[in-house]
């Protein structure tokens, strides 16, 4: 037993393990990635000092920082085939569900790094899969606007290079080019890891039967597609051109979520553990506020979830809940300024995740005490009952 739960390889509120990387306390609001808050990390680190200090459990020295980008660079091409795959595929598929099929398929590209038993390996697949995501990802969105692929730069930093392979071109130079680049690691990082979320969980789960890790994050990337996690970041912004196409009714909408038998929920608000204000929303409202506020005009999706925000918090409805704004509330209104089309958030949060997930598919692993898991259940069915023709 540890404080109020009780370690029991359960579901629900029990904890399901130990782990050294996020503290997260609910109530207060508090997130912390190996001790460092969340705030700190933001307002100074970079997504690859993250994505170092989750996995090796301390910040790089410069040094260090500087080989870990560098051996990310030189890992980003996609490996012989696999373009030709992800060619392969519709047009119009989601996003989320190539990706998870092109991270499952580097097992069968790269059988030199699938075995959890060999430190060595480990380590192979952790750069490959921190190097190639993005640029999986940039050329699934690539051949759904049917444009050419853009080859990885090794001139560009982790994140200009993945902008500059997503959006080539076109993406925005200068001032607003820079901007867009720090708000997508400011983005990643916050996104970066979150104990024991439905994914990571997944991660775990399938991690724990000594399933290599390609096939582990795989499986994480379909439990966040799921609308209810990960997936909420696009159903937000669906949920707020549908009630701007009410004309933006407010009132009719929050109506409509507390009527139970809609089923309608306000998207990109609860948490399963904050029961007070998310910290990485906080962070992302002002992110948004900075980035739209450049615009020419204001962005109408933005202001209708800033009124809708301040109309649910002052509704008991919600707040005798305690349902406050999640991560997932205020992102896509500025991937959507980025240029992302809603079917690519989801995405963007999987990269975003990705270090996380191999944190604790790697922290398990290490561990002598893991067992295979094993959820048992309450069996509620009937009991036995003679077949039919049989004495
Ligand atoms: C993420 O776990 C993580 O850490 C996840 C995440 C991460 O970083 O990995 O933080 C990322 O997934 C954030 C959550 C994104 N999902 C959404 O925004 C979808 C909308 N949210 C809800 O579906 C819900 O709040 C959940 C799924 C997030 C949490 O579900 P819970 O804890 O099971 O909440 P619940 O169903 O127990 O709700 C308690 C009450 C219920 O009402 P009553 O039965 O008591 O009358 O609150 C209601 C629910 O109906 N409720 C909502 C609501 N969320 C809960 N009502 C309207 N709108 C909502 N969003």
């Amino acid at each position: 037993t540890a404080g109020m739960v009780t370690l029991d390889p359960g579901f629900g509120n029990t904890a399901s393990c130990k782990s050294e990387i996020t503290y997260i306390d609910g109530a207060a609001g508090i997130l912390r990635y190996r001790g460092y808050p969340i705030q700190d990390l933001a307002q100074g680190s970079s997504f690859l000092e993250v994505c170092y200090l989750l996995i090796k459990g301390r910040l790089p020295e410069a040094a260090e920082l500087k080989e870990f980008a560098d051996e990310l660079r030189s890992n980003a091409e996609l490996p012989e085939g696999m373009a030709d795959m992800l060619d392969a595929f519709p047009r119009n598929a989601h996003p989320m569900t190539l990706l998870a099929s092109a991270v499952n398929t580097l097992s069968a590209f790269y059988a030199d790094s699938v075995n959890p038993q060999d430190p060595a390996q480990v380590d192979l697949a952790t750069t490959r899969l921190l190097a190639k995501l993005p640029t999986i990802a940039a050329r699934i969105y690539r051949n759904s606007i049917g444009e050419a692929p853009i080859a990885p730069d090794p001139s560009l930093d982790y994140v200009e290079n993945f902008l500059n392979m997503t959006f080539g071109s076109a993406k925005p130079e200068g001032e607003v080019g820079e901007l867009f680049a720090k708000a997508m690691d400011l983005l990643l990082i916050l996104h970066a890891d979150h104990e024991q979320n439905c994914s990571t969980a997944t991660v775990r789960v399938v991690g724990s039967s000594q399933a290599d890790l390609y096939g582990s994050v795989s499986a994480g990337i379909n439990a966040l597609f799921g609308p209810l996690h990960g997936g909420a970041n696009q159903a937000v912004l669906e949920m707020l051109e549908q009630i701007r196409e009410m004309g933006g009714d407010l009132d009719a909408f929050l109506a409509q979520v507390k009527d139970r038998e809609s089923k309608t929920r306000l998207m990109g608000f609860g948490h399963r553990v904050y029961k007070n204000f998310d910290p990485r929303s906080r962070e992302i409202k002002g992110l948004a506020r900075q980035i739209l506020d450049r615009q020419e005009r204001p962005d109408e999706l933005f202001e209708l979830a800033l009124k809708l925000e301040d109309k649910a918090l002052a509704d008991s409805y919600f707040t005798e809940r305690k349902l406050y704004p999640n991560v997932d509330f205020f992102t896509g209104v500025i991937y959507r300024a980025m240029g992302f089309p809603t079917s690519m958030f989801t995405v963007l949060f999987a990269i975003g995740r990705l270090p996380g997930w191999i944190a604790h598919w790697r922290e398990q692993l290490a561990d002598p005490a893991t067992r295979i898991s094993r959820p048992r259940q309450l069996y509620i069915g009937p009991g036995e009952r003679s077949y039919p023709g049989r004495a």
